[in-house]
């Protein structure tokens, strides 16, 4: 029985994770391990709004666990030669340089990683990939472990995490199935077991899948890959809608209907974004593309284009409504993260939008409840390469909904927050410049209710 546990990365999916676990399992002590100093320091703050990744719930577990048996620590090289099980939940992101560049993910954090647990460790170990990881990445691992190691044992495990941001918490306690991929022979069995028996503490066995590990690498890049596929399938007919008056959340209805096809995954928006998305579509376009499969790569690849389309359509629609030009324009853009109850923006549809209406010389005030102003400048830093100082003359940043709105010639909504439906609208409408016109990218707020108010109302599919 596993009694010490060490997770390499304080992120969105090892923070949680991990919270999780040393709640379900409070006789195994789990240190979650960071380079980055501050991440540590705000995981051990002890003002619960301070925890680095906003979850609904997870600040809760974290009070109640952390200190007994759940430790944030930067001392990677304790905690790694303590633990009998190490997850690697480092970032992969796509790769930005060199060959397979803008597709392939980006190694180099994993690489690292295994270079060090081989460095350091002195007794045998199971290794757990959490990332998500190309398939065969558990093979280059291995030959990592076994070839610059001490001569210790290592049996490598794939247990993709199949959380999605904003309800992580009820994912992981109530997960639909686990994922345990590892080596068919004797000890490779024995590790699947060994980890299985952690999850079993609160997940029926049942829902406990083992498979070799290439299919369970393979499954979770997949599997998102069919949900952006839905998504862009959803938001290519909201194109169409537009055009033929059919309403798109009217189609999501019929069509999710059919229990062979189901509701979820079917909602139209500006795009989707977060941190798996688009990375893993293009991931599984790199591989197919590798072995020569240029047909599948090219069906894929389609996904990402559908989903670039829909942001740029949302833009080009603001701007050719606003009588075809946006220049020194005001708009206020509600929302930024890529989703609602989560202060992740990584792809979020909202920076995408920001660049392109700059580029048009139009000023945008954000307002996020969770999103913070420096995290703003470095996302449109990253998407258009421009100083803060220069992203500052254009780009505002407000606490506050109704100052964002004030004055504004449109609003856009770019994230679906719950709090964005019951604002004051009149109070808002009153305060904008006349005729004051709202592009709904998330379809949450009822077009006659913001035409009675007065609004020039656009939403996606409508
Ligand atoms: C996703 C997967 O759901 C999860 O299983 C995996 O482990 C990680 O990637 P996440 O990125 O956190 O999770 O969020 P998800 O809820 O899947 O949403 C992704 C994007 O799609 C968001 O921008 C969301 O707003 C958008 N979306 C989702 C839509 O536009 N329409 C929908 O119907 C659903
Ligand atoms: P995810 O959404 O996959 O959790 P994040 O970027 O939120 O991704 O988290 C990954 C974390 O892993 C980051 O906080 C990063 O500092 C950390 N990390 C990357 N490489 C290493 C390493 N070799 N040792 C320790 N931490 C690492």
């Amino acid at each position: 029985m596993i009694k010490n546990i060490c997770c390499i990365g304080a992120g969105y999916v090892g923070g949680p994770t991990m919270t999780v676990m040393a709640y379900k399992c409070p006789e195994i002590k789990i240190t979650v391990v960071d380079l980055n100093k501050k991440r540590i320091e705000a995981w051990n703050s002890s003002n619960p709004k301070n925890i680095p990744v906003f979850e609904p719930g997870l600040a809760d577990i974290v009070m109640k666990t952390r200190g007994k048996n759940l430790f944030f620590s930067t001392d990677v090289e304790t905690a790694i030669d303590q633990a009998e099980m190490i997850f690697m939940s480092v970032n992969t992101p796509t790769k930005e340089y060199g060959k397979g560049k803008g597709m392939a993910a980006d190694l180099k954090y994993i690489e690292l990683c295994a270079r060090q647990i081989a460095a350091i460790s002195k007794s045998d170990k199971i290794v757990v990939e959490k990332s998500t990881l190309p398939v065969r990445t558990a093979e280059a691992i291995r030959s990592i472990l076994d070839n610059t190691g001490n001569g210790v044992k290592f049996q490598i495990l794939s247990n993709p995490e199949f959380l999605a941001e904003g309800t992580a918490i009820n994912d992981l306690l109530n997960p639909d199935r686990v994922l345990i991929g590892g080596l068919q022979t004797p000890e490779g069995k024995a590790a699947i077991e060994e980890l299985t028996a952690i999850y079993a503490h609160w997940i029926p066995r049942e829902r406990i899948l083992h498979t070799n590990v290439w299919s369970s690498e393979l499954s979770k890049l997949t599997a998102n890959a069919f949900l952006a596929q839905r998504i862009s399938s959803i938001n290519s007919l909201s194109a169409l809608c537009e055009k033929t008056e059919a309403d798109v959340t009217e189609i999501s209805k019929a069509i999710g209907s059919d229990s062979r096809i189901g509701s979820k995954f079917l909602t139209a928006s500006v795009g989707f974004g977060g941190s798996c998305f688009q990375k893993d579509v293009l991931n599984l376009v790199y591989i197919c593309k590798s072995f020569g499969l240029e047909e599948v790569a090219e069906y894929w690849d389609q996904v990402i284009k559908m989903n670039d389309y829909q942001k740029q359509r949302f833009a080009d629609n603001i701007i050719t409504t606003l009588y075809n030009t946006v220049s020194g324009k005001k708009i206020a853009f509600l929302g930024w993260a890529f989703k609602k109850d989560t202060n992740d923006t990584r792809e979020t549809p909202a920076m995408y939008v920001a660049d392109i209406l700059t580029k048009d010389l139009a000023n945008i005030s954000v307002y996020d409840p969770k999103v913070s102003e420096t995290q703003v400048f470095t996302d449109m830093a990253h998407v258009n390469g421009r100083t803060d100082e220069e992203n500052k003359k254009q780009i505002s940043v407000y606490n506050d909904p109704y100052e964002a709105c004030k004055n504004a010639h449109a609003i856009a909504i770019l994230t679906e927050w719950d709090m964005f439906k019951t604002l004051d609208w009149k109070k808002i409408h009153d305060n904008m410049l006349k005729p004051a016109f709202m592009f709904d990218g998330r379809n949450i707020l009822d077009k006659k209710q913001m035409e009675n108010l007065g609004f020039k109302f656009k939403s996606i599919g409508k």
